[in-house]
């Protein structure tokens, strides 16, 4: 059973995908252990504690420097025992000591097709409106391993979108949510639980 921890900033769309295909039996043999969130407010914890799923904010703000917080970020982590650490939509820097304690072991989504529209600065809807504003036709999502840099790590799966005629970045983001993240996501999840 591979157990997983799943972190959040906002409105946890990619989490309740893999909840609902760990539900619906599209993931196999895997539990999400702990979801945790940055943000006290993000709606990501409503959706775990709705599941019974443990829920926990662990804020920077609560911590008196960045050192503290990432220690409690690693504690808090370390405590639930997982196998593997999903970022989804998580917008704090992971803290290299993580990365080398759960190295090839933390995975995340990124709304474009890696190498383009990513690193420092790209992030929710800004990929998308650099998408745009290059006029690309086609983008898309990236499932890959996190290393020590932004967006770097050694690519799991990537899904193709086509941007269409009229597409605003919020209309694009939607888009590339629903045909390419919530479905790479779950399905790179579910070849980790199975390899
Ligand atoms: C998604 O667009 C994801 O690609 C990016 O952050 C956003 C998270 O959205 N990493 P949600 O919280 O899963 O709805």
């Amino acid at each position: 059973m591979l157990k997983v921890a799943v972190l959040v900033s906002g409105g946890g769309t990619n989490l309740q995908a893999i909840m609902d295909a760990i539900d619906n039996g599209t993931i196999t043999n895997t539990e999400i252990k702990v979801v945790i969130s940055n943000n006290a407010g993000a709606y990501a914890l409503e959706r775990a504690k709705n599941k019974g799923i443990d829920a926990v904010c662990v804020s920077p703000k609560d911590y008196e420097n960045r050192e503290i917080f990432n220690d409690a970020l690693l504690a808090k982590i370390d405590e639930y025992g997982v196998d593997l650490i999903v970022l989804a939509g998580f917008l704090v820097k992971i803290p290299e000591k993580l990365v080398e304690k759960y190295e090839r072991r933390i995975i995340n989504i990124h709304p474009s097709l890696i190498p383009s529209f990513c690193g420092v600065g790209y992030y929710g809807l800004k990929v998308h409106e650099a998408a745009l504003e290059r006029g690309v036709k086609v983008t898309g999502a990236t499932v890959h391993y996190v290393d020590a840099g932004m967006d770097t790590g050694p690519i799991i799966l990537q899904k193709a979108v086509y941007v269409e005629e009229g597409d605003t970045p919020e209309i694009l983001q939607r888009r590339v949510m629903e045909q390419a993240e919530w479905q790479i996501l779950p399905q790179a999840i579910n070849m980790i639980a199975n390899m």
